[in-house]
């Protein structure tokens, strides 16, 4: 089977552009002993990918030059020579940013039985999803009833968090970029308060909506979310490092939150995370997660790209804050 695919071209400095990526034919051959044709239907582009681009030692290996990249996706089966698979089956697996593949059966996810659209085990039930989850439950220690601040809150991991932090009774602010995006946070998506970070001081904003201030940050932005957040918490609360968008562009290093020592008199925990570090919750995630989006507890947003050439400009606009809610790419 003939496809096309993505290629990485140049690594971006600063801001990713169209040009830094290249449109190729590939071909996914008829699957040989132990492998499996697949179909994408859907693919994800997420800002991690924006650190592989970069030539350095990281928790996942760059990307390399000329090279297809790589990322989730979600397809179907045509072809299987392997016992664990059969055609029509639905599959998670890394071998994104291309329209089918052949590889090997190991490693790849059939997805059983979906209850939801395909594309969302891209979003609230895959990997954006479990981030949110075990990064408010398990790494910010959630309680009930406590007061819980999520930046880019109308971004797939954040419009999440906010949702799981409400029904476990929380009180929650958001901030987004665009008054259209606060408004669907507290209109659509039940957060307590909203803000647009572009409009207005940070810090002021939070001042103003949690006087009695912050038991969780949930950061998925850094720099300077994360310096006014520090300067709200309550004693004892805890910061769940999940990304720092804001620095993923940068040219060169930017000054660290110049009041973390304020964590020390406050007793504050800061713990960075990777999603894979809770694998081990995977199926109550699944679970939990299924039944919160098909009841409508958990209500999702996609933001939809259609063609595998559309694909860097959907990740571009990750950068630009295109998306509301998970960015997809269906073929
Ligand atoms: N630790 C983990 O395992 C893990 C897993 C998944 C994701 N993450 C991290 O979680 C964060 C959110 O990921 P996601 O997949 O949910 O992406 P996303 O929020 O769906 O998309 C990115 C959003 O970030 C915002 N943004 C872009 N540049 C910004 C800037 N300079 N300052 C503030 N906001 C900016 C934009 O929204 P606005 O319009 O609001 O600016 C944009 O829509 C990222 O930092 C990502 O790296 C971590």
């Amino acid at each position: 089977m003939q496809a096309k695919a993505v290629a990485l071209k140049t690594r971006p400095d600063g801001m990713p552009k169209p040009d830094d990526f290249q449109i190729i034919d590939i071909e996914a051959p008829e699957p040989k002993d132990g492998q499996i044709q697949v179909k994408n239907l859907s693919m994800s582009v997420d800002p991690y990918m924006r650190g592989r681009m970069v030539d350095r030692k990281s928790y996942v290996p760059p990307f390399q030059i000329g090279e297809v990249l790589t990322g989730g996706c979600i397809g179907q089966v045509v072809k299987s020579a392997s016992p664990d698979f059969k055609e029509g089956d639905y599959v998670s697996s890394a071998w994104g940013w291309r329209e089918a593949f052949t590889e090997s059966a190991e490693g790849i996810q059939s997805l059983g039985t979906i209850v939801a659209p395909a594309s969302e085990y891209l979003g609230a039930i895959g990997m954006p999803g479990m981030t949110a989850y075990v990064g408010l439950l398990e790494v910010g220690a959630l309680k009930d009833g406590e007061t819980v601040f999520v930046s880019g809150a109308a971004g797939a991991v954040g419009s999440i968090v906010g949702q799981i932090a409400k029904l476990k009774g929380c009180t929650v602010i958001g901030s987004a970029g665009s008054d259209d995006k606060v408004e669907l946070l507290t209109k659509e998506l039940g957060f307590d308060h909203a803000f647009n970070y572009n409009d207005g001081s940070i810090l002021g904003h939070l001042k103003e909506l949690a006087p009695g201030g912050l038991d969780v940050y949930f950061d998925n932005v850094g720099a300077e979310h994360l310096q006014a957040a520090i300067m709200c918490m309550r004693p004892f609360g805890r910061i769940a490092l999940c990304g720092a968008i804001a620095t993923y562009n940068d040219t060169s290093p930017r000054p660290g939150p110049n009041n973390l020592s304020m964590a020390i008199g406050l007793g504050l925990t800061l713990r960075g995370f990777i999603v894979n570090h809770f694998d081990h919750l995977a199926g109550k995630f699944r679970s939990d997660m299924e039944e919160w989006v098909t009841s409508g507890q958990i209500i999702t947003k996609e933001t939809v790209y259609t063609g595998i050439d559309q694909a860097p400009e959907a990740f571009i606009g990750l950068f630009k804050g295109s998306n509301t809610g998970k960015m997809i790419v269906n073929f």
